[in-house]
């Protein structure tokens, strides 16, 4: 059931205090990857809530690098694409890049300029919504393109931090709030 599924799926995120400065309390979601029956609960859920919500969706779109462990994946599921968005200098040939702060530091993210079709509706998904600055800056890359956003899928939400606000009016569907 989804309870189950919700319940492995907490019990396979650990916190580390102090990482990766003082004051953060990381969560680590690696211990999904390594349990197959948490990895594919994930899956599953994010595949129930788009073929819900948004059955016309034509694109995932993972951000680097955490959200490229779990976006081909759902692609794969659902029969479409995936794409990425990655940090500065990683893409080869023409590509679109914005600066952004996250909850320990600042970052570039960058996606081809091919990578979208105007109007193309485009999924995003990362492992973890904190300040929001990174899922911000994907929409803004997308937008650029001209992609129609349908939303944003993550692993973990820290609540705290108000990252949905951030991200507005694009909606933020998470499994774990803390
Ligand atoms: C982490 C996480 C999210 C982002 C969330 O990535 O995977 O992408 O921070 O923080 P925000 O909501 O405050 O922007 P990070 O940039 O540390 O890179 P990584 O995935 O390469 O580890
Ligand atoms: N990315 C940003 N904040 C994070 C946190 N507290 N734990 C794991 N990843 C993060």
């Amino acid at each position: 059931t989804r309870e189950e599924k919700l319940k492995r799926i907490n019990e396979s995120i650990r916190a580390f205090p102090d990482f990766p400065t003082k004051g953060i309390l990381f969560r680590d979601i690696c211990p999904i990857l390594k349990d197959p029956k948490s990895l594919t609960a994930v899956i599953d859920l994010f595949e129930d809530y788009v073929r819900q919500k948004h059955q016309d969706v034509d694109l995932i779109v993972g951000l680097d690098a955490r959200g490229f462990l779990f976006g081909p994946l759902l692609a794969q599921r659902l029969g479409i694409g995936f794409v990425l968005v990655r940090k500065k200098g990683k893409l080869p040939g023409p590509t679109v890049s914005v600066a952004y702060d996250l909850e320990y530091g600042k970052a570039e993210a960058e996606i081809q300029e091919d990578a979208v079709a105007p109007g193309q509706k485009v999924l995003l998904i990362d492992d973890l919504l904190a300040t929001g600055g990174t899922l911000n800056a994907a929409c803004a890359l997308l937008k650029k393109q001209q992609a129609d956003i349908v939303g944003c899928v993550v692993v973990v939400e820290l609540k705290d931090l108000n990252g949905a606000d951030k991200i507005k009016p694009h909606t933020v569907f998470s499994l774990v709030q803390y």
